[in-house]
């Protein structure tokens, strides 16, 4: 999926993926701000959400270098009614060690082809208003800010800003 050889292969997440999934989340829980949990999932914890990713147009996306995965995508129900059935949540975490070389954004325009290929529309994504990364890749692959909820999150007794980004597929 990229020229360059020593790119991770992005492939569908199969099951037994699922212990290397919630590692790489908890991950971002116990080393960043940016995630929305204040603590460790279990793998038990995940499986809900492994579920939920079942139908193919929610799907999970993982970068496998064939020995360890270093990052998945997901896309997510936004509004369990039927007219919201081509509108879809974006998701990306990556292992810190594979932050910040192009990884991100390999991994969400393959997310965007997806969504494309199982008839999406839009895809919207919510965003801590301090991660200015996540911000600045999700521009790079056709996002645009389209609002900011303001004080929705509360960490460490201060309220955190949300911002709405949306792609137009
Ligand atoms: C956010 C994340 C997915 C981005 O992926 P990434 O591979 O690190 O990002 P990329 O290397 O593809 O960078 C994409 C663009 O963002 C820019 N960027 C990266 N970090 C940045 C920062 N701190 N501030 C501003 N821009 C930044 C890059 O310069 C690049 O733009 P460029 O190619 O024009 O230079 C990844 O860092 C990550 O998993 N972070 C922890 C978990 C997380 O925050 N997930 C998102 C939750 S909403």
């Amino acid at each position: 999926m990229d020229s360059n050889s020593d790119a991770p292969t992005i492939r569908p997440a199969r099951e037994s993926d699922l212990a290397a999934l919630t590692a790489i989340y908890n991950a971002a829980v116990t080393g960043t701000a940016f995630t929305s949990h204040l603590a460790p999932l279990s793998v038990d914890d995940r499986r809900a959400w492994w579920q939920a990713h079942q139908d193919p147009r929610y799907p999970i996306l993982v970068a496998d270098t064939g020995a360890e995965l270093t990052g998945y995508a997901s896309l997510s129900l936004w509004y369990d009614v039927p007219l919201y059935a081509h509108t879809a949540e974006s998701s990306l975490y990556l292992a810190p060690s594979s932050q910040g070389r192009g990884l991100g954004t390999t991994l969400m325009r393959a997310l965007l082809e997806e969504a494309r290929r199982v008839s999406h529309h839009v895809i919207l994504a919510r965003i801590w208003s301090d991660n200015a990364a996540s911000i600045a890749m999700c521009r790079k692959c056709g996002y645009e800010v389209i609002g900011i909820q303001r004080e929705v999150g509360f960490r460490s007794g201060v309220w955190l800003d949300c911002v709405e980004m949306q792609a137009i597929l």
